[in-house]
């Protein structure tokens, strides 16, 4: 497994914003989508592309474009949909697939109760999103899911991440080079409820309202 911290102070003064208690849903939300743009630049470093000829006003050139089958996102719900917009905005032509884990608060095993995805990924790229990697539980169960059906380039995307968390996927992923996870901050520890500290609280819960 591959890790990206992002350095940047723009990065870090959003996360700061959206730490903060009194920050409210609207902006939180906002602020979401900034920090994904902003990471989607080293996320996407390795999107596949093809050479693809242009005809420019003056002559003819060989340039870029995204290679086919086309990226597939998946959001990880419900936080992960925060993420979305952000990512899409970078990548418009991306598919997008959805699975739905929550943890259960007891045993902090993470539960599939959805999911939305073609059966066969053979060879696709996949980008998952999920704001908080904890323990690692959900982002290890979302890896599993699509390298299980064929998926052989992974790149998770989050934005805190607990220590704990990371040596979990670690463990679980070993050094499989296609995948990689870009995050923006890596805090200090879990605690004993398995929350990140310092953390922000409960993502799902700031984006969207209590459920
Ligand atoms: C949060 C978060 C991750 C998970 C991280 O989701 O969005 O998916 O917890 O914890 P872990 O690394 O210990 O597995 P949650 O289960 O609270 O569901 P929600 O997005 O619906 O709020
Ligand atoms: N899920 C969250 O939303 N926040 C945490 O700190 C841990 C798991």
């Amino acid at each position: 497994m591959q890790l990206h911290v992002a350095d940047h102070p723009l990065v870090r003064h959003k996360i700061t914003v959206l730490r903060d208690k009194n920050t409210t849903s609207p902006i939180f939300r906002q602020l979401v989508e900034e920090l994904v743009a902003l990471l989607a630049y080293e996320a996407t470093r390795h999107i596949r592309v093809e050479d693809h000829r242009v005809e420019t006003p003056l002559t003819s050139t060989v340039g870029t474009r995204l290679a086919d089958p086309r990226p597939l996102i998946v959001p990880i719900l419900r936080a992960g949909l925060g993420m979305l917009e952000g990512l899409m905005r970078v990548v418009p032509s991306a598919e997008v697939g959805f699975l739905g884990l929550k943890r259960d608060e007891e045993t902090l095993e993470a539960i599939t109760y959805a999911n939305r995805l073609p059966e066969d990924l053979t060879g696709r790229q996949v980008f998952i999103l999920d704001p908080m990697l904890a323990t690692g539980g959900s982002l290890v169960a979302a890896i599993d899911y699509v390298l299980e059906r064929g998926a052989t380039d992974v790149t998770c995307v989050c934005l805190l991440a607990a220590p704990e968390g990371i040596d979990h996927v670690r463990s679980r992923v070993g050094d499989r080079a296609e995948v990689s996870v870009v995050v923006a901050c890596v805090d200090e520890r879990l605690n004993e409820h398995g929350y990140i500290v310092p953390g922000l609280g409960d993502a799902g819960d700031r984006l969207y309202g209590l459920v």
